[in-house]
């Protein structure tokens, strides 16, 4: 399969098989992950893996709660009422929560302050330059996750996760504070086959 064959063929899943993956099939997709290009070659990208059942269902019930505390105003003023929010998100969560393999990924501040700031790290987190710079290697390497996992028949998704419910995170798992957490890929089978959207070329072009 070509490259491009390859992006072509990669879908955001939102409905997992709950059958097992293997742990190497993981392992690899993380690979594609660490060879993602860098800002400063710096690779700051830490993994973790969630692959236990209990510990995934606490993890799903808090951010339940953090997206309906984050969405209630908004959701209010269009009228919406909270249970009825609380429901919409639990079902769209239901379909994510059946992945049997969660990675969280992190964005390690102490990785970009050793190149970039003496060590400093919060001088790091208060240079906004620096700091997306970093976290825009995140996004790369991300991406290349996401390809690797389709490439090798599995799902995934960019599963943006509110910034109220980012923070507990960290604690959730009992890590360092110099681990910024980023994003947390899905990974399973696919239980759902969705078409990508048609896009043509020459219309992505500037017209001069
Ligand atoms: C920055 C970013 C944030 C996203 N956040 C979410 C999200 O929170 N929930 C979700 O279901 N999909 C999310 N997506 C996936 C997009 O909805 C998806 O990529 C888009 O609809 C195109 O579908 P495709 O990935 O199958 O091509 C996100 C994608 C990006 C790049």
């Amino acid at each position: 399969m070509s490259i491009l064959e390859a992006i072509k063929n990669r879908r955001s899943i939102r409905k997992y098989k709950s059958e097992e993956v293997d742990l190497d099939m993981v392992y690899q997709i993380i690979e594609a992950g660490i060879w993602a290009p860098s800002s400063g070659n710096t690779m700051p990208f830490k993994f973790l893996i969630l692959n236990d059942l209990e510990k995934k269902r606490e993890f799903f019930s808090i951010l339940l709660e953090s997206i309906v505390r984050w969405k209630k105003n908004s959701a209010q003023k269009k009228g919406i009422s909270i249970t009825d929010l609380y429901e919409n998100y639990k079902k769209y969560l239901a379909g994510i929560e059946k992945a049997p393999v969660f990675i969280f990924i992190f964005l390690d501040i102490e990785i970009g302050a050793k190149k970039f700031t003496n060590g400093n790290t919060d001088q790091l987190t208060n240079n906004n330059y620096l700091h997306n710079s970093l976290r825009d290697s995140l996004f790369l390497c991300v991406e290349n996750m996401l390809l690797e996992a389709s490439a090798i028949g599995l799902g995934s998704l960019y599963f943006e996760i509110p910034r109220a419910a980012k923070t507990p995170v960290n604690s959730f798992f009992n890590l360092r504070k110099s681990l910024e957490f980023f994003i947390c890929l899905p990974i399973g089978f696919p239980d759902e086959k969705p078409i990508g959207k048609e896009r043509i070329l020459h219309e992505f072009l500037v017209e001069r």
